[in-house]
């Protein structure tokens, strides 16, 4: 199968899990999912199917993994393939300092050739596409012969899809929610590594809010990866079917209200949580009428970790008085 990575979702640790994805996929049939970073030694060790498993109707999803022994990262895309993954993901671009400390995310963009050699096992290892996410620099590092010679070198290994967060990383001094906003963000470079390599799939990420910028960074790059912007207002995507993949029909709030609902009923069955997947539905309503009564109402009564299923039934009285203050706005 050919992935669709015009628009994907970013990675986000402790938003990204299998509940989200599955809240995103409602609204949105061709956008690219990844999981949250998983470690290459909790996806071996640990309890597979807690950490790895996933509802197929998520797919098609990326797993990404972080680490930069070969032997690991190989065994990991074995497993991802076995389990149905659609692509496997290295992190390059994550700056935490217990990140650093097991020699994995941002700081091996400080080791091209360790990289490569990774990248190369773990092509070699599964039939699944290997892709990498990284930022574009490091600490006083922000340049093109830099970044360019290290994507020749994760290209040369056999990886035709890099993910760029257009930041570089600071690896000394700043918490990992700073390295999301400082230093600024520097598009054209990512644009000038595409022009470099045309052969190669070039994927911007960082700061996109507005599908006329997205329009923008489509006309430089092959896609554009987005964060922050979908997880905290997700009916976004719909905008994103309309208007970048010519959708004609996209799902109402209430339609998807109905739908979390029902997959909340299924999952409470199994033994999940309410708030588990709640949580990730707060931005429903984001910038609407209603949005005040939305969101109390899960704070009230389906955030608690013992929240009870039968409440949610009663949320579906805020959708339509919602439905109905929304009607009379338009
Ligand atoms: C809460 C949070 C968790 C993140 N976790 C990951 C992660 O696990 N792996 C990763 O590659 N990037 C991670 N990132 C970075 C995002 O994937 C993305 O590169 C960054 O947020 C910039 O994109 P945005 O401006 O569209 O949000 C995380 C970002 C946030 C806000």
């Amino acid at each position: 199968m050919e992935i669709n990575r015009k628009i994907s979702v970013a990675p986000m640790m402790d938003c990204t899990d299998r509940h989200e994805r599955y809240f995103l996929r409602l609204l949105s049939k061709n956008v690219m999912l990844y999981t949250e970073m998983v470690a290459t030694k909790s996806a071996i060790f640990g309890d597979r199917k807690k950490i790895l498993g996933f509802n197929r109707f998520e797919k098609p999803l990326a797993l990404q993994v972080g680490g930069s022994d070969k032997n690991d990262l190989s065994e990991v895309c074995k497993i991802a393939e076995e389990m149905g993954y659609d692509e496997i993901n290295i992190n390059l671009g994550c700056p935490s300092k217990k990140v650093q400390k097991n020699k994995f995310g941002a700081c091996l963009i400080k080791e091209p050739d360790l990289v490569a050699d990774c990248v190369n096992k773990m092509i070699s290892s599964c039939k699944i596409p290997v892709t990498a996410k990284t930022r574009i620099g490091f600490d006083d590092v922000e340049n093109y012969e830099y970044l360019n010679n290290f994507i020749n070198k994760i290209s040369s290994a056999g990886c035709k899809t890099v993910i760029l967060h257009a930041r570089k990383a600071i690896l000394k001094g700043l918490t990992p929610k700073e390295n999301l906003k400082i230093p600024k963000l520097n598009y054209p470079l990512v644009y000038e590594i595409k022009k470099a390599n045309e052969n190669l799939e070039i994927i911007i990420n960082g700061g996109i809010t507005k599908t006329n910028q997205i329009k923008e960074h489509l006309t430089k790059c092959d896609g554009v990866m987005i964060g922050r912007a979908i997880y905290q207002n997700p009916y976004f995507l719909t905008d994103i079917e309309k208007e970048i993949f010519n959708t004609n029909e996209v799902p109402s709030r209430e339609q998807i209200a109905k739908q979390i609902i029902s997959y909340l009923e299924e999952e409470v069955k199994l033994g999940t949580k309410v708030n588990h997947i709640m949580r990730h539905t707060v931005g429903l309503y984001h910038g609407q009428p209603g949005s005040k009564d939305w969101k109390r109402y899960l704070s009230d009564n389906m955030m608690a970790r013992d929240s009870d299923f039968q409440k949610a039934k009663h949320i579906m009285t805020i959708v339509q008085n919602n439905e109905k203050a929304n009607q009379l706005n338009s």
